[in-house]
């Protein structure tokens, strides 16, 4: 199952393709500021990935919306893995 490691704390969980970062997040208990409980609409839950960019599918919709997210930036509740990522949390 992939793994996704949050930085900077280090908290590590392994999930299914069906969930999302965030969720995974909510799994260690690391916040990703999903203030719209992962709706698409705050723009507030950015992780940066660090490692294994090319094992979350392109970038939805909602996400090529927002202007200044760079390639590395997405949204943690529009995104599912495919395999191992590590992401730093703002
Ligand atoms: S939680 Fe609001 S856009 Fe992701």
């Amino acid at each position: 199952m992939p793994k996704v490691t949050f930085l900077p704390g280090g908290e590590s969980v392994e999930i299914d393709g069906e969930t999302t970062i965030r969720e995974a997040a909510h799994l260690v208990e690391v916040s990703v500021h999903d203030r719209c409980g992962g709706m698409g609409a705050c723009c507030n839950c950015i992780v940066t990935v660090l490692e294994g960019l090319e094992n979350i599918g392109p970038k939805s919709v909602v996400e090529e919306a927002v202007f200044y997210l760079s390639p590395e930036d997405r949204l943690s509740c529009q995104c599912r893995i495919t395999g191992d990522v590590t992401v730093k949390t703002i």
